[in-house]
């Protein structure tokens, strides 16, 4: 049995005090704010899991059939002993179909959300021995960089659509940044949701389960543990719609009564029926992208997409 490590672990989350100032900037606007990515603590991570199963949800499966019926394509284009980083961890199918068929050197999860981090790490090394985990702990949303140096050729996956969550002019920065990250020879697998009937749209960000709704409102358990605010679940609605001049779907959080929150020993009175904004997830033609690609310093550009053209997987070198 080979007992040699395989899995790494880096922590650089940014420490609370950072995150707590986030959120009350957030609720000081006029227009309230709570950054998705405080969705995803372990509960948050779960049901997110179970979003993607949902029937109205066809996002995730939709991309997986891409990944899995052009995985041969994928791996020809990508090119062997690389390493392979992805942005958001490997719970999923997905990060399987190219751990098996490009075969990777060395496999690289940033995440946010610590221990779904480790978990998925952990179950990915002892799935796949011949594979060299370095899981990081980082929010990659804003400036960051490897905590380990590698001389493979860098290729990063960003799968999901997760890169809608970003506003259109930050998505661009973002690709510009991946671009300096995976250097000259490295490339971006990047999936994204494509504009659509907007009665599709709105049936996936509110799932007859109700999966969507619990999700959404699990940010407030999440912040009252973490940061110590003191927000009741039952005393907001979820409201999710599209939004067609900005091509995105927003979701809020709907206060049901007249009711004051507090932070830090600060007091947020919220009025009946105010929302507080918790996600925008944007939707793109496929030339928009191909647009954001070329401006972010990608030469090269692959698509694949679904018959009925719902998502399309890019790969950007
Ligand atoms: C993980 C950001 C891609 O926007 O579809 C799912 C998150 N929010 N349902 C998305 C989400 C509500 C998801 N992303």
């Amino acid at each position: 049995m080979n007992s040699a490590p395989s899995v790494f672990f880096y922590d650089r989350a940014t420490d609370v005090v950072d995150h707590t100032s986030e959120v009350l900037e957030g609720f000081r606007r006029k227009a309230k704010f709570i950054s998705p990515k405080f969705f995803y603590d372990e509960r948050g991570s779960q049901l997110f899991t179970e979003i993607t199963h949902q029937p109205e949800y066809y996002l995730t499966r939709t991309e997986t059939a891409l990944l899995q019926e052009h995985a041969g394509e994928i791996s020809d284009l990508i090119g062997e002993d690389i390493l392979l980083i992805e942005f958001g961890s490997g719970s999923s199918t997905k990060i399987r179909i190219l751990l098996e068929n490009l075969r990777p050197s060395i496999y690289a999860p940033l995440d946010i959300s610590r221990d779904y981090l480790a978990q998925a790490a952990q179950a990915l090394g002892s799935e796949y021995p011949w594979l060299e985990v370095h899981a990081t702990c980082v929010d990659f949303t804003g400036d960051f960089e490897l905590p380990f140096r590698s001389e493979q050729r860098h290729v990063s996956f960003f799968p999901g659509s997760s890169i809608g969550n970003f506003e259109r002019t930050e998505a661009e920065v973002f690709l510009k940044r991946v671009r300096q990250l995976v250097g000259e020879g490295g490339g971006l697998l990047l999936g994204v949701d494509l504009k659509k009937d907007e009665t599709v749209l709105n049936a996936a960000y509110n799932d007859r389960a109700g999966i969507t709704r619990d999700f959404n409102l699990n940010v407030l358990s999440h912040l009252n543990r973490e940061y110590g605010t003191d927000f009741n679940e039952a005393a907001f609605d979820h409201l999710a719609r599209y939004n067609p001049d900005e091509g995105c779907i927003e979701m809020f959080l709907v206060s049901r009564v007249e009711q004051t929150v507090t932070l830090a020993n600060e007091s947020f009175r919220l009025e009946e029926g105010e929302v507080i904004h918790t996600e925008n997830s944007h939707k793109y033609a496929v030339d928009e992208v191909r647009q954001m690609a070329l401006n972010a310093g990608f030469g090269s550009i692959r698509i694949w997409s679904d018959q009925d053209e719902l998502f399309a997987v890019f790969y950007l070198s």
